[in-house]
């Protein structure tokens, strides 16, 4: 659907909650007729929690010294990857902080030997890593590749992002059309809600994945995190008070329903951070205001709270075992299938 900006604004703005749920409504139906009742499910592997970058919000940042640090092993890897066939998952998920320690050559390998082996997709979600690694991942095999851009207002953004020690900051949206032009699909969103976020940026970024023509997107709440500049408010640009946009719930639900109806072949998980803002059915109320994708963390338990990228993060306790059986009733509940093969983007002609 066509919507200007001055539109997804006024969607963004809405005060009447009959509204509100006609948006809901519309971007389920979008939703259906273009992704059909699948919900694709992407085994998630947070690799390493090390980090070279300082974000101002996230809490694995280089400087929170109270962390304990870790990287997989590449069998540790692999047998995530082991279970994500057992549950039946069709993509893994690969992520971690901008950690050079994951070497090109080595996580090359472990591409190659995931292809070789398994029917599964791979999604890499490992930061600004060059152009060179990009390159040689995708020759590896790797199929995605998710670089969030978090927000379009370029002050706010370097003000959260300092630039790597020693390093220029890098543009995101030039590593987002590299990826492109390298054939992997490409995904990309933002978090609703950051400090210093106005509505009209945000609104700006929903047109921005029209634009971009996006494979993925992910958004989620931003979520205050204590050890980190933006979450003890020492790095914080005020905007007034009519300007800011809420982290909230009902704001997370618009974006996802905006970005249905502006992108409405891609592929949208329902996010963990969604579901942090309410446990109990967060998940499910994304997946019918316009998500179409879950992604089930593998992450083994003893490295989960370590990964704490915000605080409170949902199932930090659980195992994937817990969590994959009661994921398949729910899914079920909602009168959905759950997606079979690897769920990449179907382009209509
Ligand atoms: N709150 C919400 N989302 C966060 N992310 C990182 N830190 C936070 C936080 N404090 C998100 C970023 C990043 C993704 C992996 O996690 O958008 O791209």
């Amino acid at each position: 659907m066509a919507l200007s900006e001055t539109e997804i604004l006024g969607w963004l703005r809405e005060n009447d909650p009959d509204r509100v749920d006609a948006l809901y409504a519309e971007a389920d139906r979008v939703r259906r007729e273009h992704v059909g009742d699948a919900v694709h499910l992407r085994g998630l592997i947070e690799m390493s929690n090390i980090c070279a970058r300082l974000c101002g919000y996230c809490g694995i940042r280089a400087d929170n010294r109270g962390l304990e640090r870790y990287r997989m092993t590449r069998e540790e890897i692999l047998e995530c990857v082991a279970l994500a066939q057992r549950f039946g998952y069709g993509t893994v998920v690969m992520q971690s902080g901008e950690d050079y320690g994951i070497e090109t050559e080595w996580l090359a390998e472990i591409i190659r030997t995931i292809k070789r082996e398994t029917p599964l997709a791979v999604t890499l979600s490992l930061g600004e890593r060059s152009g060179e690694d990009l390159s040689a991942w995708r020759s590896a095999g790797a199929d995605r590749y998710l670089l969030r851009f978090e927000t379009s207002d370029v002050e706010l953004y370097h003000l959260i992002h300092p630039p790597a020690p020693g390093k220029a900051n890098q543009d995101r949206f030039h590593i987002l059309r590299r990826l492109r032009e390298l054939g992997y699909e490409t995904g990309s969103g933002v978090m609703i809600g950051i400090p210093g976020q106005s509505y009209s940026s945000l609104a700006h970024d929903i047109a921005l994945f029209a634009q971009m023509d996006l494979d993925m997107i992910g958004v989620g709440p931003y979520i205050s995190h204590p050890d980190t500049p933006l979450g003890a408010g020492v790095m914080e640009r005020r905007i007034s008070r009519e300007d800011q946009v809420p982290n909230s719930e009902t704001m997370t639900y618009r974006v996802i329903a905006l970005a249905r109806l502006l992108c409405p072949e891609a592929n949208i998980p329902s996010t963990t951070a969604l579901s942090t803002l309410n446990i109990e059915s967060g998940r499910e109320l994304g997946l019918q205001r316009g998500a179409n994708v879950i992604m089930p963390n593998l992450t083994p338990p003893k490295y989960r709270r370590l990964y704490q990228i915000y605080p409170a993060k949902s199932c930090i306790r659980e195992t994937p075992e817990e969590f994959h059986a009661a994921l398949m009733a729910r899914i079920r509940k909602l009168g959905r299938k759950i997606g079979g093969g690897p769920g990449g983007r179907i382009r209509k002609a």
